[in-house]
């Protein structure tokens, strides 16, 4: 027991930290999930709530963490990552991404702990290369509508690596592009997730734009393999890696296929484009492969065939 490695996952009540949550509890690790509500759940720990390797502490990162015991590995993903929730606390999106990061990055000072940031695909804005690889700057509007949450994602990245350069500290970096998949909560207003609650509910799906603009979708199981790949293998100190689905469909795809999968026959609306919704999304993964083997293997029809399950289990 004594010799148990702990994580401590920031954000653990969310979609993606509450899928890692059980992903270490498996493996055998002792996991404390630090989260403050704002957007997750108690109720996505169901499955581990009761193991003696689990525990929750209830707190805001934008506050000081002091956290007793020996913490070999942190993951950072509290932050607020929908871009309904996002726009809604912008000024909390970006404590979480700044303070919040901070706070985390001394705790693994202290504790000599291996450290994650779950950074994002919106690091790159609207970009001007595709696929994107690690090298890629960017292209992002700094006072834009979506701002807090990309600009709060970059700074991020340069606090974490100001803290590998300046302590030492053990550091990796993943780009996430659009995760989906069980325990994303259905209101919470990201792509897929959105298109399926209005198929279940029997509303129209609508689209921002004429529904060409692409993201590649990457389904939780194939997210939760390559992080665990990436905190176990050593030589990845100072990395970054770009964690996605390079297979690029547009948004009308997507629909087309949630109504196929839902049985459903309703309308699809168009709406007027948002400003700086990117038009392309595109990850190469080609580094993360070469080093560790790891290539998505959920296609998205099947991983929104499963997704609707869940969706209509919990209903
Ligand atoms: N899901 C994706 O497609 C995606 C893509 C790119 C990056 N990410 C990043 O991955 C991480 C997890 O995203 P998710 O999709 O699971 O979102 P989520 O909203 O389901 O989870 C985020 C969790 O962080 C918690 N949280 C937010 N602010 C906090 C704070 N100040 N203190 C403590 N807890 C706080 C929320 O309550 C929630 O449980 C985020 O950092 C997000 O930016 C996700």
């Amino acid at each position: 027991m004594k010799n148990k490695k702990t994580v401590l996952i920031t954000g653990g009540a969310g979609f993606i930290g509450s899928n890692l949550s059980e992903k270490f509890v498996e493996e055998d690790w002792n996991v404390i999930a630090v989260d403050n509500s704002i957007t997750g759940t108690i109720k996505n720990f169901e499955s581990i709530k009761n193991s003696p390797n689990f525990s929750l502490i209830e707190k805001d990162v934008s506050l000081p963490l002091k956290i007793p015991g020996k913490i070999d590995l942190i993951l950072h993903l509290a932050s607020l990552a929908s871009p309904v929730k996002y726009v809604e606390y912008q000024i909390e999106t970006l404590w979480a991404g700044s303070l919040g990061t901070f706070h985390t990055l001394d705790l693994a000072k202290e504790k000599n702990a291996v450290y994650l940031l779950s950074s994002s695909s919106e690091v790159y804005g609207d970009p001007k290369v595709y696929p994107q690889n690690e090298d890629y700057w960017g292209n992002v509007n700094p006072i834009g509508p979506r701002s807090m949450y990309d600009e709060s994602k970059r700074f991020a990245e340069a606090a974490v690596m100001a803290y590998h350069r300046s302590y030492n500290v053990d550091t990796r970096i993943i780009r996430l592009f659009n995760v989906y998949g069980p325990k994303m909560k259905i209101d919470d207003g990201r792509v897929v997730c959105e298109f399926i609650r209005r198929a279940i509910n029997k509303s129209p799906i609508q689209i921002y734009g004429d529904g060409k603009q692409t993201r590649s979708l990457c389904y939780i199981k194939d997210t939760i393999d390559a992080i665990w790949l990436i905190t176990q293998t050593n030589g990845f100190n100072g990395e970054v890696f770009n964690v996605g689905n390079p297979d690029e469909k547009t948004m009308l795809e997507l629909a087309k296929l949630v109504l196929k999968h839902t049985e459903s026959k309703l309308k699809i609306e168009f709406l007027p484009k948002r400003t700086d919704d990117p038009q392309r999304r595109c990850p190469d993964i080609s580094k993360l492969h070469k080093l560790t083997g790891w290539s998505p293997k959920v296609n998205l029809s099947e991983g929104v065939k499963k997704t609707i399950e869940y969706y209509k289990n919990q209903l």
